[in-house]
């Protein structure tokens, strides 16, 4: 039977973003139908069964209660391009690696595959929605490519983008702070915004639904990524003042988030950000600030990542320093790989960094995550040497140091006499996250090292930390 359903949504880029973005909408709009299409077909074999293609808290559930009903995964891009009335791109925009702009501009290869696929294959008028990450500007490129040898179809370009953060998406999803879609002032502009409002309107309050000019929008994605990676890169700078002053930089915190002008969300410090986003939308930022000229507002931001670097690196040089200045054929645990918890996402994981770094001072590395080892494996296949072991305890056995990249909670409740025993001494641990006891840790023997506190240490520490 051929059901018939209000409008016909179409996602292109089943990741991290449209997977969990259109399993929401298909959740709160059951008379829409959904369909997302990707060109992996292991992803969308992955969305159609048991075993989810990514872990993120609370998405199955949504996901087993829509798949069949209105939410649909395939790979027939043209097919559901020919069908949909509002299509959503949300495929990959990488930093590119080669070329003009290489490791700052954004590679737009994907997107504009996509674009010229959506021309190609439409013969009625649709919305385009931009959900990916792009750089400014792009929603004008994507209106370029397709009226040019347009028949009589029309495309009205939004731009919606995503402010979902991992691990929490389906309740950022479900109960965002703001949804946020751009378009042109032109009537059939302002009615594709209206169209887009009213899907969204159906679970958000509509005083969360702000709209802009496209290019208002395109930029407050970047904007609102650039200023939360400068919040932790200006947490991270002052640990390690903090870690000269024998200051606390928790303390610290929580001081300076009580003012109700600055707040206290996002001033953990830490081995420094991942994900996707921060990195390469920062650069993004840069690289449009030296495009237009403005070389000294490009430099500003160049300095969040340069903290974020420094970071990485003062971690490892802080562990060599405190292991007798040679890591040698010392076996080093990291408890987590993922960039944060609650995902098994590892792109741009600091833990990536860290190990290359520790293999390089010839540490024998153990890896153990609840949720990242396959990625962690497929990041670090180049090394050899590195084991991958998802229990902690057997992980931990008979190494010198546990480090801790991923504030998984596990960690926090793990009984740490018990890892104590089993590993060789004097054993330490390094706590990337500021998550663990560390009077308790120090009680039971290890020399406890964490990122903006005074060290705990059994023997004297020679000075030079980093
Ligand atoms: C981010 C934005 O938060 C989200 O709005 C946007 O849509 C995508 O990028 P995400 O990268 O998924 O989301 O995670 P986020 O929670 O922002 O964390 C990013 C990194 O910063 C992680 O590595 C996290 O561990 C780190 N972090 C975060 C800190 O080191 N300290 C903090 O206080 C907060
Ligand atoms: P994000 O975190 O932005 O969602 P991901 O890499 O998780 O990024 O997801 C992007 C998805 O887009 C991938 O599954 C990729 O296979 C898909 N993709 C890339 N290019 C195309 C394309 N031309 N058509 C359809 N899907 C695409």
């Amino acid at each position: 039977m051929n059901q018939i359903f209000e409008k016909k949504i179409l996602c292109i880029g089943a990741g991290y973003v449209g997977g969990p973005t259109m399993a929401v909408i298909a959740h709160r709009c059951p008379g829409h139908k959904v369909t997302v299409v990707d060109v992996n077909p292991d992803r969308i074999r992955q969305w159609s069964s048991d075993s989810l293609p990514i872990y993120e808290p609370g998405l199955k559930e949504i996901v087993m209660e829509a798949r069949g009903r209105n939410l649909f995964f395939s790979t027939d891009i043209e097919a559901g391009i020919r069908e949909s009335d509002i299509i959503f791109v949300s495929v990959n925009t990488p930093t590119k690696t080669y070329g003009a702009g290489a490791g700052m501009a954004p590679d737009l290869q994907y997107w504009e595959k996509t674009a010229r696929q959506i021309r190609e294959n439409s013969d009625s008028s649709k919305i385009i929605v931009e959900k990916s990450t792009l750089p400014v500007k792009t929603a004008e490129a994507m209106e370029r490519i397709l009226t040019s040898n347009r028949n009589g179809v029309h495309f009205d370009v939004l731009s919606n983008p995503e402010f979902l953060a991992e691990g929490t998406a389906i309740r950022d999803l479900e109960n965002p702070d703001r949804v946020l879609i751009g378009s042109r002032e032109t009537p059939s502009g302002l009615r594709a915004r209206d169209e887009l409002c009213r899907i969204y309107a159906n679970w958000v309050p509509k005083e969360k639904i702000i709209s802009s000019s496209i290019w208002s929008s395109e930029l407050s994605k970047l904007v609102s990524n650039a200023f939360l990676a400068q919040r932790i890169s200006s947490i991270n700078s002052i640990s390690a003042l903090c870690e000269k002053t024998n200051a606390n930089v928790s303390e610290v915190a929580r001081a300076v988030g009580m003012d109700s002008r600055l707040g206290n969300k996002f001033l953990n410090a830490s081995i420094g950000f991942g994900g996707s986003c921060f990195k390469k939308d920062v650069l993004h930022l840069v690289y449009l600030c030296t495009y237009y000229g403005l070389e000294t507002v490009g430099r500003y931001w160049e300095g969040v990542i340069e903290i974020n670097e420094y970071q990485k690196e003062r971690f490892v040089l802080n562990m060599l320093n405190s292991m007798f200045n040679t890591l040698t054929d010392k076996k080093i645990c990291l408890f987590g790989f993922a960039f944060k918890a609650d995902t098994g996402d590892t792109r741009e994981s600091a833990a990536i960094y860290i190990a290359e770094r520790l293999a390089e001072e010839r540490a024998r590395l153990v890896i153990t995550d609840p949720e990242a080892l396959e990625n962690a494996k497929d990041d670090l296949k180049g090394l050899e040497d590195i084991s991958y072991i998802v229990d902690p305890y057997e992980a931990a056995d008979g190494c010198d140091a546990v480090a801790v990249m991923t504030e998984w909670d596990v960690y926090r409740r793990l009984d740490y006499k018990k890892i104590y025993d089993r590993m060789k001494k004097p054993a330490f641990i390094f706590d990337g996250r500021n998550i663990l006891d560390y009077g308790r840790l120090f009680e039971i023997g290890f020399n406890v090292f964490s990122i903006g506190r005074p060290a705990l240490t059994h023997f004297e520490l020679s000075p030079s930390r980093h």
